[in-house]
């Protein structure tokens, strides 16, 4: 059986003045009435033949998880929390090992809980040949068409053609710099790792004990020390904070000669920025996307959002994006946001 992973660790700090330390992106209702947690695992409940999600998140936001599965009625399956983050990899390695207890054989669908995918019909399909693929022990990812050279992305030459549309990885490279960036778009033959996994919990495990031991023993001894509250499963604190802080990426995607790729084309999309909000968000005619009590005068290309306590009005500007909240407010070059996250440090400086 597929068993949804869901990965909710995340802070978000790039969709600051919205997104808190205590109130992190995949939490919020960005765009309709759920959040992109919800949306996530409403998403994977859909799927055929599926057990019920694993979440993997903070001990801080057990309510917040508890309360939004709750609110789309959907059935917790076990709910990790971390006591501190160390990243993917061992996030990832918690919940193969949680897993592989009740049933040794299971495959895992891990998905990062702030993602958007539009075309549901092409994730599916993708999802069932990949299934196939994980079947024969391959590891296996989802490329993504890349449309520019985003430096924050992991980047996958394809290999020899495995059949069900997949790939062998050739080469696996996580977040190159913008030069090299360039190269594998110019090159036509690389693809965006999405982000989103499937393989085996077993296979999983047996590549992190090659390539990433210390991060194993430290999944193993956390898990080992588990104590359950209600769903909840607490894992032992000091074990995994032993845990090197590492994401699947670099500690097993990059260096494991049996990663696969099933291209996808699904209307993809990581919400990591206010301008990423902006391209999938739907705009009207100037191109403007407005939340809340917006009224403004030629305005062009921009993403405005008012917070319930006052009305925002724009005249004469392009580009820009402006997000109220009552106690900060952002301005911002749409082409700049990406340095939100220079605030947000700048912000934790000042205590
Ligand atoms: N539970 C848990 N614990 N989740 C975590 C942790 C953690 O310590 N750290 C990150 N996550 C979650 C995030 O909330 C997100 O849903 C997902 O794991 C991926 O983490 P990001 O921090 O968003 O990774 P990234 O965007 O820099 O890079 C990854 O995604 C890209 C595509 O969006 C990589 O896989 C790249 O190769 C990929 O291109
Ligand atoms: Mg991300």
């Amino acid at each position: 059986m597929l068993h949804p992973v869901v990965l909710s660790g995340g802070s978000g700090s790039r969709l600051w003045p919205l997104s808190r330390q205590n109130q992190p992106k995949q939490f919020l209702s960005l765009i309709g009435d759920h959040s992109l947690f919800q949306e996530t695992i409403l998403r994977a409940s859909a799927l055929p033949d599926t057990g019920a999600p694993v979440t993997v998140c903070a001990d801080d936001h057990r309510f917040m998880v508890g309360e939004q599965l709750q609110a789309i009625g959907v059935a917790n399956g076990a709910i990790l929390l971390e006591p501190v983050a160390r990243n993917t990899a061992p996030a990832i390695a918690l919940a193969a090992l949680h897993l592989v207890a009740s049933e040794p054989d299971a495959t895992m669908l891990v998905l990062p809980a702030d993602h958007l995918i539009e075309d549901v019909e092409a994730f599916r399909d993708a999802v069932a040949r990949a299934a196939v693929l994980a079947d024969q022990d391959w590891l296996v990812t989802f490329g993504i068409h890349p449309d520019y050279p985003e430096t924050g992305y992991g980047y996958i030459d394809r290999g020899d053609a495995l059949g069900e549309g997949g790939f062998k990885v050739g080469r696996f490279v996580e977040k190159p710099d913008l030069a090299t960036a360039e190269g594998y778009v110019a090159a036509g033959t690389y693809a965006w790792n999405s982000g989103m996994f499937l393989f085996k919990a077993q296979r999983y495990l047996d590549e992190l004990a090659r390539l990433a031991p210390k991060i194993l023993e430290a999944a193993r001894a956390a898990y080992a020390q588990a104590s359950t509250d209600l769903d909840f499963i607490r894992l032992g604190k000091e074990a995994f904070a032993a845990s090197p802080n590492d994401s699947i990426d670099y500690a097993v995607m990059e260096k494991t000669d049996r990663a696969a790729v099933v291209p996808v084309s699904c209307g993809w999309s990581d919400i990591g920025s206010w301008s990423s909000l902006w391209a999938v968000a739907e705009r009207d005619d100037d191109d403007n996307r407005y939340e809340g009590d917006v009224i403004s005068v030629d305005t062009r290309g921009s993403l405005v959002r008012a917070s319930d306590r006052r009305m925002i009005a724009t005249i004469g500007v392009e580009d820009l994006v402006i997000i109220d909240t009552p106690d900060a407010t952002l301005v911002a070059r749409k082409d700049r946001v990406q340095d939100v996250k220079m605030i947000v440090d700048k912000l934790k400086q000042a205590g």
